[in-house]
């Protein structure tokens, strides 16, 4: 068995469709969710799966502060393999070297276009016809690691509102079978 940790910062509906695939697959086991922010839906979510979770506030304290604490816990969580999940923070690269090629980011583009915190709005603005999911490694950049996984499909003449929820759909399907795959390499 493997333990994942995962971080978010906001509605948690990628966390939510993780918690019920590994419930389903019963061979591994989310140690704890990790949110930065009080008011995250993620917590409540968290709190119905009865899956353990803490809060990190950035708040009044240096980033590496808020890191250590974080990193504290993911050891204490006995966390093998790390799950942002629209986790709006940027790591320092001190906190990337102690967990390289154990953190894994979800971003709701076809990288490497259209990074950052903007990626369906800037994927349906720029004319691209095949928008798409990238699930890739978290390095030292926004949005710049190396590329695990993608899946794309036709724009058409779908609107933003559509676009957007067929990027979610794809999120909650793609991203637990990623995650599944590289905790089963870890066992
Ligand atoms: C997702 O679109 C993900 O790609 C991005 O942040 C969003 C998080 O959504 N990184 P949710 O909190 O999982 O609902």
């Amino acid at each position: 068995m493997a333990n994942l940790g995962i971080l978010a910062s906001g509605s948690g509906s990628n966390f939510q469709a993780i918690a019920e695939s590994l419930e389903n697959n019963k061979l591994h086991k989310i140690s704890c969710l990790i949110c930065d922010r009080k008011n995250a839906y993620a917590i409540t979510r968290a709190k119905n799966l009865n899956i353990k979770v803490y809060y990190v506030s950035y708040f009044n304290r240096t980033k590496e502060d808020a890191e250590n604490e974080i990193n504290k816990i993911l050891v204490n969580e006995n966390c093998n393999l790390i799950a942002l999940a629209g986790f709006m923070r940027i790591f320092s690269p001190y906190f990337v070297e102690k967990w390289e090629n154990k953190i894994i980011n979800i971003h709701p583009s076809l990288l490497p276009k259209h990074p950052g915190a903007h990626g369906i709005e800037d994927s349906y603005n720029s004319g691209d016809k095949e928008l798409g999911v990238t699930i890739h490694y978290v390095d030292k950049g926004m949005d710049t690691g190396p590329i695990i996984y993608q899946e794309s499909f036709q724009k058409g003449d779908l609107s933003l509102v559509e676009v957007e929820n067929s990027i979610h759909a794809l999120e909650h399907k793609i991203y637990p079978q990623i995650l599944i795959k590289k905790l089963n390499s870890i066992l």
